[in-house]
C-alpha cells in the first residue's frame, strides 16, 4: 500500500452501532475548529458502486461473496481516485467512516481469506490512524433497533457481528488505535481527541 503523502487519513472502524459516525462528526467539528482543513467521508461512498451496497443491504443473498467483495473493492477504487487521493494530495485531514479494515473484518467474517482482501487492498493508501471503536455485538445491535429505531440490515445480524468483531479484535496493524465505544459520548470524543493528538501533531510540523 502507499501511504498519503501530506495529508493524513484517519479512519473509523468497528462494527456497526458503535458510534463511530456521531464521533467522526464530533471530531471533524473539533479540528475545524483549530482551524485544520478537515474532509469528511464515508464508505460505501454515494457513488454507483456505493448504491449498489446500499441496495444489498435488503438484499444480500442476491449475490456471491466474490461479486459482493467485488462492489465493495469497486466503491474503494473510486473513492481513492475520485476523492482520498486529491484530497490527501491537497493536504487536507480526510476522516473516512469505515475502510479496508471493514472489508477485511466483514468479507472475512462472510468466509473469504483476510491476507487475500488485505492483499487486494494494496492500491488504497495506508491510514495514519484506524480507530478501531469497540463494543460487544450486542450493544451495537442494541444501539441499532433502539436508538436509531431501524432494524438491523443483512450485515448486522448478531451472529455475523460476533465473528466480524473477533476479526476486529485479531487485528494488529501498527497505526490501529482502539477506543472503548461503551462509555458517553462525551468520554468517548474526549477518547478520540487523545488518539488523534500525535496524528495532529505530526501534521501540524509538516
Ligand atoms: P454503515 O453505512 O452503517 O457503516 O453500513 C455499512 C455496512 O457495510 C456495514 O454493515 C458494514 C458493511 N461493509 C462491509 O461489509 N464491507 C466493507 O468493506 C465496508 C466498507 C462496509
Amino acid at each position: 500500500m502507499i501511504t498519503s503523502p501530506s495529508g493524513k487519513l484517519i479512519v473509523f472502524e468497528g462494527i456497526d452501532g458503535t458510534g463511530k459516525t456521531t464521533q467522526l462528526s464530533l471530531l471533524a467539528r473539533a479540528l475545524s475548529d483549530r482551524g485544520l482543513p478537515v474532509v469528511s467521508t464515508r464508505e460505501p461512498t454515494d457513488g454507483k458502486y456505493g448504491k449498489k451496497i446500499r441496495e444489498l443491504y435488503r438484499n444480500r443473498g442476491s449475490v456471491n461473496l466474490q461479486e459482493e467483495l467485488e462492489l465493495f473493492l469497486a466503491d474503494r477504487r473510486e473513492h481513492v481516485r475520485e476523492l482520498l487521493g486529491p484530497t490527501l494530495q491537497a493536504g487536507k485531514i480526510v476522516l473516512c467512516d469505515r475502510y479496508v479494515l471493514s472489508t477485511v473484518a466483514y468479507q472475512g467474517a462472510a468466509g473469504l481469506d483476510r491476507d487475500e482482501i488485505m492483499a487486494q487492498n494494496s492500491f488504497a493508501p495506508i491510514p495514519d490512524l484506524a480507530l478501531l471503536f469497540q463494543a460487544s455485538p450486542e450493544t451495537g445491535i442494541a444501539r441499532i433497533t433502539g436508538k436509531r429505531g431501524e432494524s438491523p440490515n443483512d450485515f448486522e445480524q448478531v451472529e455475523t457481528l460476533t465473528r466480524v468483531a473477533e476479526i476486529f479484535a485479531s487485528l494488529d496493524q501498527p497505526y490501529i488505535r482502539r477506543i472503548d465505544a461503551t462509555g458517553t459520548i462525551a468520554t468517548i470524543h474526549e477518547s478520540v481527541i487523545s488518539a488523534v493528538e500525535h496524528v495532529i501533531k505530526q501534521y501540524q510540523s509538516r
